[in-house]
């Protein structure tokens, strides 16, 4: 390997490769997303999250054997250890479940760490817990910061079915409940993003995969990553009717304001998971009933479009993802809990692809301060 002499610094390092991979492919300019080479559309229409997840991890769609084992598998081991749940319980109510989910997706670590990342085994281990584990943590900890227990998982519901059976203490609509698998599919892996760099980073000092996932979540939570999906709908209920939309893009616009779920380093058209989530709204509406909130994001990304459309500026996989979930009555806090329930596929492939061509990640800098500065005594020191 030649190594690179000029130093260029990039901020944010905008277009900087920093990982060869096959698991996922964005072109921003066609508004194409694919995982191992499947367009995002025939997966969202045809695939289940955790076949997805099973593609995303071990590259390629599982025969049914393996499919049917990968899912008994994760349902077995769904249930969280007691001591995990008693920690849960002392966290404040009033913290953010990204923080609680962090906390406990490195918790995990103590019950299950083991150091040496050449056990097949432990690997297939660790990838079943993390993606089986996550979701019940989510649960627990909305419904202990209400003061209620948390539920069991049920071994008779599938994945999806499941959570929302943990989340609400009700077995949800098999329609809401293949909506929120196809939303999970949707955000289960996007390329080189800021959380997957964090897991990225975290996996190449090969650390165990617990606290892979506990960095991944803490990049997550940002808003301007993750974060942007709760902000989204407060951003709908600030503008609360369709006629002050023109007024507040121009406000945002005038005082340089972000407008929350658009915008994005790669897409320069409408994201595809946009579209599609756009389309799961609506039917979610259909049979739900409508969401007022909807009228206002449709004049909102037609007057963004119009105005910031030459900037490349369009909606994103936040826009219409908040909206998907308000109507499923998930609180607004939980939905950056539940992308990293997602995500978590496309972290765990990041970090099997990592430690099988492992070169930790040291990048360098541009010294910009001073040199052999003198050491000034405490009592000559000025502010
Ligand atoms: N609203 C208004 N203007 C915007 C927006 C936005 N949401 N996003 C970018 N712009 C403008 C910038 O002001 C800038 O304009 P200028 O060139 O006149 O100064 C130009 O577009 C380029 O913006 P950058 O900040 O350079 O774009 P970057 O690629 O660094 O940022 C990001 C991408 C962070 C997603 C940004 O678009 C943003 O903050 N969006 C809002 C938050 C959001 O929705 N995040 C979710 C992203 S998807 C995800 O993480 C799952």
């Amino acid at each position: 390997m030649t190594a690179m002499t000029a130093c260029e610094y990039v901020p944010g390092l905008e277009n900087v490769p920093a990982a060869e991979s096959s698991i996922s492919f964005v072109d921003g300019q066609q508004g194409r997303l694919e995982y191992r080479g499947i367009p995002i559309e025939e997966l969202a229409k045809k695939s289940t999250f955790i076949e997805t997840a099973y593609l995303l991890i071990w590259g390629q769609l599982p025969t049914s054997e393996q499919l049917t084992a990968f899912k008994t598998e994760i349902r077995y081991h769904r249930r969280i250890k007691y001591r995990i749940r008693d920690m849960m319980k002392c966290f404040p109510e009033t913290g953010h479940p990204m923080d609680s989910l962090q906390t406990s997706a490195a918790a995990l670590g103590l019950f299950y760490s083991r150091r040496t990342l050449n056990d097949s085994q432990y690997i297939f281990e660790a990838v079943v817990r993390l993606l089986a584990k996550i979701p019940t943590m989510v649960a627990a900890f909305s419904l202990m910061r209400q003061g209620n227990d948390s539920i069991q998982p049920n071994d008779d519901l599938d994945y999806a079915t499941n959570f929302l059976y943990m989340l609400t203490e009700r077995v949800p609509d098999p329609i809401a409940a293949r909506l929120f698998d196809v939303c999970l599919i949707l955000h289960a892996e996007h390329t080189m993003n800021a959380s997957t760099f964090s897991a990225m980073v975290t996996s190449s000092t090969m650390t165990d995969p617990y606290a892979v996932i506990a960095s991944a979540v803490g990049t997550l939570a940002g808003p301007l990553h993750g974060g942007a999906n709760e902000e989204v709908i407060e951003m709908l209920d600030t503008i609360g009717s369709v006629e002050n939309v023109p007024a507040y893009v121009d406000d945002c616009m005038a005082k340089k304001k972000r407008i929350m779920g658009f915008g994005h380093r790669v897409y320069k058209v409408k994201d595809p998971r946009a579209t599609i989530l756009q389309n799961l709204a609506e039917k979610l509406f259909d049979q739900m009933g409508h969401d007022s909130r909807y009228d206002i994001a449709l004049e909102l990304e037609k007057v963004v479009e119009e105005r910031l459309g030459h900037k490349g500026i369009y909606a994103n996989v936040d826009f219409y993802s908040g909206l998907v979930y308000r109507k499923m009555g998930i609180p607004t806090d939980l939905f950056t809990p539940i992308f990293a329930i997602a995500r978590v596929a496309g972290w765990l492939a990041h970090w099997r692809e990592q430690i099988n061509e492992n070169r930790i990640f040291r990048p360098t800098q541009i010294y910009q301060g001073a040199h052999n500065q003198p050491y000034i005594p405490i009592q000559e020191r000025s502010s």
